[in-house]
């Protein structure tokens, strides 16, 4: 009797881990995706739901999932559209059971990714993107990366901003691009506001010359210096067109250097001082021959 009381409880004891839900904390729950989902974020969040989740929640929508304890659910199922963006986040770090953790296997912008490719099974679903984060970056903490986009031909500039240690992106915030001149700063397109992810992508002429290699010193600034102060940065990219653009010197034969003068300037030049330096010798030694003349007699 003591026996089956003892198994009973372990019975019980076994279904109640297997009933117990998944703990998400209100704050986790209510976390928002930082940028908007798109056709782009949903077509990269299919592929790393067909790389990491497909094996297991099948294809969204088609109920093939692998029969588990508990059941995957299915992607497009009332119980997984249920979850709250945030805890869908919140519950792919956490993992449980057969659900692995992707903590560190994927970045939090993928988590979002797969995310959105998710909802994509959700007529009903309308997202709230989380609020930008204009405003709360100052000058000290927000930096700026510069890159050149071959495919889309633009310059594209990062703007995060630490925040607790962890770099988000600075939506919103208007910036400006120049490129470096000998005489000051040539504007660049019109300045454009950073989307949710902190991205400003500008047009860039196809025919600005570079130096030599096609190199272009280029400036982004950010315009609300009441907000950001005065954040900036600077970045060298080969985006112009290669330019053998003669040094200022060399326009002006008389500032060059040895190299820079015709022969004949040089051959003229030394002749000069030859002449002046035998006339002062010449002098000398006619003194020299007046003074002996004087002591012979
Ligand atoms: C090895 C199999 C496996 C893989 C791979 C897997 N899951 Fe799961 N997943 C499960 C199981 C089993 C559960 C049910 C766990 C539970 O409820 O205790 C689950 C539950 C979930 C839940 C919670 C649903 C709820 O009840 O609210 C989400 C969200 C989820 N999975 C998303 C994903 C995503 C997205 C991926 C890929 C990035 C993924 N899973 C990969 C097996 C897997």
């Amino acid at each position: 009797m003591k026996r089956y009381f003892i198994l009973l409880i372990i019975v019980l004891f076994s279904m109640q881990l297997s009933a117990q839900e998944w703990v998400v904390a209100p704050a986790e729950a209510a976390l928002k995706s930082p940028f908007a989902f798109t056709d782009s974020t949903r077509k990269a969040g299919e592929v790393i739901y067909v790389a990491n989740c497909k094996s297991c929640h099948g294809d969204p929508g088609k109920n093939n999932v692998i029969q588990l304890v508990p059941i995957p659910p299915d992607a497009a199922s009332v119980k997984m559209q249920a979850n709250t963006d945030g805890a869908l986040h919140s519950k792919l770090i956490q993992g449980r059971g057969a659900m692995p953790s992707f903590k560190n296997t994927l970045s939090s912008t993928d988590l979002w990714r797969v995310i959105s490719f998710m909802r994509g099974f959700n007529p009903k679903y309308v997202q709230e993107v989380a609020v930008p984060t204009i405003g709360s970056a100052s000058a000290q903490n927000v930096s700026i990366k510069l890159n050149w986009n071959k495919t889309s031909g633009q310059v594209e500039a990062l703007l995060t901003s630490l925040k607790e240690n962890i770099a988000q992106p600075v939506a919103g915030a208007e910036v400006k691009l120049f490129a470096k001149r000998f005489f000051g700063n040539l504007p660049i397109d019109e300045a454009r506001k950073s989307d949710a992810l902190g991205k400003v992508s500008f047009n860039f002429p196809k025919d600005l010359p570079g130096d030599s290699i096609g190199n272009v010193q280029l400036v982004v600034k950010l315009t609300d210096e009441v907000a950001f102060g005065e954040a900036s940065a600077e970045a060298n990219l080969t985006v112009g067109v290669p330019t053998n653009r003669p040094a200022l010197t060399d326009q002006r034969s008389m500032w060059g250097v040895l190299e820079k003068s015709p022969v004949w300037l040089i051959f003229a030049y030394v002749l000069a001082v030859l002449t002046a330096w035998g006339f002062i010798a010449y002098v000398v030694l006619q003194i020299r021959a007046i003074y002996r003349a004087g002591s012979k007699e």
